[in-house]
């Protein structure tokens, strides 16, 4: 299929649909949300627009972090990494919520808006209404010159280039390694060690190959997501690191392969959706290898003795309802765990038959109220 657009250097180039060719694009976005902006000498991260000198970094209380859809998604991975690299309570709200319910906006939070077209209305609503009253609002944005990227105090681009396809790939993973590259510089200026500053900095530029180490896996998930497209309804699981993750899987399968998925936090399972197990629901389950891996492992355990089929993505597990994606640092898992989740989606709504690249009811940026 091919969609028109106004660029024309732009097209599937050889590529079925343009969510395929985006999330094969993500090694090289990847490289470009990184270049240029890592320190070698100090173990931290540059980045040019941000408009923020330390003194006023330091005195950052709070961050608060508002974007729609898999934008908001990508900003709850920005705000783990904020709290854990910089030790600054952060934390994610859809911008549609925050806006109408007449936020409390206090001087020393930093607001982050996160968009990926720069036009969402819901997004740039709750960034006027914060310039309004005095909060200091930074962007993290695709798209250069955009609506949002002009109504914020300053921000990061992703130049993750341009994207068709309705379904967010390459600029949701943009989106994470600009927020890890963030949570760096905070934390350096913060209380994060040289060490870790650096631990922090190489496994960013791990990313791109281990990017396409998951592609290459390719045909495996296309054959596993052909087999799981005959379920009308699928759980995501994830704890901590692989609850955005998770979120993020739901949200892609129901985009374009229109099967119902829900996604939970793992430790929520036992107050509620274990009473939906059945061999009838598989759930996916993110599984990396961290210091939650044992209770999470107790969680597949729970769904499997209700007969539930289980699919990982994760580090350690193995078989064949397992994808093993590389290992990174730790703080960085929610970086590459969903890539295997795009692919998921996509390979379903192929097998399905479905319009890829522009699902029913949806449309790329939604600039109306
Ligand atoms: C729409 C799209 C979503 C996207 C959201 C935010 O609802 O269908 O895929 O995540 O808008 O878009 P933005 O351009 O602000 O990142």
């Amino acid at each position: 299929s091919v969609i028109e657009t106004e660029d024309a250097a732009y097209d599937a180039e050889g590529y079925t649909h343009f969510m395929r060719k985006e999330i094969h694009e993500q090694p090289a976005a990847v490289e470009r949300a990184l270049r240029g902006r890592l320190d070698g000498r100090f173990h931290t991260a540059h980045l040019g627009g941000l408009d923020l000198d330390p003194r006023e970094a330091r005195a950052i209380r709070r961050v608060k972090i508002l974007g729609c859809g898999s934008a908001y998604y990508a900003g709850q991975v920005g705000a783990q990494l904020i709290e854990e690299l910089a030790r600054i309570p952060a934390d994610a709200e859809p911008a549609s919520e925050f806006r109408y319910r007449n936020p409390v906006v206090e001087a020393d939070t930093l607001y982050i808006a996160v968009s990926q077209s720069g036009e969402t209305y819901d997004t740039l609503a709750a960034v006027q209404e914060l310039r309004r009253k005095g909060g200091r609002v930074l962007g993290v944005v695709n798209a250069v010159g955009s609506a949002i990227a002009r109504e914020c105090d300053g921000g990061v681009y992703l130049h993750a280039g341009p994207e068709i396809a309705v379904a967010s790939t390459k600029a949701y993973t943009s989106t994470a390694v600009v927020f890890a590259l963030l949570a760096l510089h905070l934390g350096r200026i913060h209380d994060l060690s040289p060490a870790d500053g650096r631990r922090i900095a190489e496994g960013l530029r791990a990313l791109p190959g281990q990017i396409e180490e998951i592609l290459r896996q390719e045909d495996r998930i296309a054959a596993l997501a052909a087999d799981l497209a005959k379920y009308r309804s699928m759980l995501f699981v994830g704890r901590v690191r692989g609850w955005p993750v998770a979120r993020e899987g739901a949200q892609k399968l129901k985009e374009v392969s229109y099967i119902h998925a829900e996604a939970y936090p793992a430790s929520e399972l036992k107050h509620g959706p274990l009473a939906l197990i059945s061999p009838d629901l598989p759930a996916v389950a993110i599984v990396p290898d961290d210091e939650l891996l044992d209770k999470n492992r107790s969680t597949l355990g729970e769904i499997r003795a209700r007969h539930g089929r289980v699919i990982t993505i994760g580090h350690t597990e193995a078989g064949e309802d397992a994808v093993v994606v590389p290992k990174n640092e730790p703080e960085l898992d929610a970086i590459l765990l969903p890539i295997p989740l795009q692919l998921l989606a996509y390979h379903a709504a192929v097998a399905l038959g479905h319009d890829v690249d522009k699902p029913r009811n949806l449309a790329k940026s939604v600039t109306v109220d």
